[in-house]
């Protein structure tokens, strides 16, 4: 019964979600229907209203973001808070970095103290989530020289960085090109094919229908729907839904 207000505007209520572990799992509606304030709740960034919130039994409420980020969830954003100014590599080892619980001194500025080996394991497991998205041949590169859709792929593998169980992903294909969105589709699925779950927030339909094994769906902060993409297809509510915000 996930439920968070905004000085008393019901961003989202009573929401009851279940995603299942690998999985692919949507999350659609029109704008202002509460989709990036669900993960913003999950991933600790903001403190739910009411309800409470578990990932593999534990109970996330008051968990802080980096505790979060330590059990396995892993979070991109729609506007991606990436550093401009650092390079590639450098984004996604403030990424891994969550994860080995060390600090983002020690492993930017090389400090004496941490022991090389760890750092080893994180430059190494880095590279290989670059390799991974295809962007290692680019790792040096500013990441505020990189195309928007080569900034979309660092924002994934920053998430991929963390090496986490499940990985939100708040509008993965706004602002990609056709080919960049059917290379996105075909990581993701490689990505569910090894174990992760990701759940994805998008508005992009053809992408939605394509790779989602569920989809649930969200109107004014409420579920309205929810199914396979068979089911959802048809689903009156939903067109009507997106027939009300079409831009
Ligand atoms: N920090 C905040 N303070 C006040 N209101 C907020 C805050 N964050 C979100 N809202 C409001 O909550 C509602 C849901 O916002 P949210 O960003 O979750 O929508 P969304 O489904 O992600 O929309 P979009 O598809 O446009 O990204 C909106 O009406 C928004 O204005
Ligand atoms: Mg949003």
């Amino acid at each position: 019964k996930l439920t968070k207000y905004f000085d008393g505007f019901h961003a989202l209520e009573n929401l009851d979600l279940a995603v299942g572990l690998g999985s692919i799992w949507a999350i659609i509606g029109p704008n202002g229907a509460g989709k990036s304030t669900l993960f913003n709740l999950i991933s600790g960034l903001l403190n739910p209203s009411k309800g409470e919130m578990y990932f593999k039994g534990v109970k996330l409420n008051g968990m802080k973001p980096n505790q979060r980020t330590a059990l396995g969830i892993a979070l991109t954003f729609q506007n991606l808070r990436l550093f401009p100014k650092m390079t590639v590599l450098e984004n996604l080892l403030v990424g891994q970095n969550c994860r080995i619980k060390a600090s983002l001194g020690k492993v930017l500025f090389r400090l004496p103290f941490r022991p090389l080996s760890e750092e080893k394991r994180a430059q190494v497991f880095v590279q290989k989530v670059l390799e991974f998205v295809g962007l290692l041949t680019r790792k040096d590169e500013l990441v505020s020289n990189l195309s928007y859709g080569d900034q979309k792929l660092v924002a994934l593998a920053r998430a991929l960085a963390t090496d986490p169980e499940i990985i939100l992903l708040d509008e993965p294909s706004a602002g990609l090109n056709s080919q960049e969105t059917s290379d996105l589709n075909r990581l993701l699925k490689t990505i569910v094919e090894n174990g992760k779950t990701i759940c994805f927030i998008e508005h992009d339909m053809n992408m939605v229908m394509e790779i989602s094994d569920m989809i649930t769906v969200l109107n004014f902060g409420v579920k309205i729907a929810e199914g396979p993409p068979s089911i959802i297809k048809g689903n009156l509510k939903v067109i009507e839904a997106y027939l009300g915000t079409e831009e």
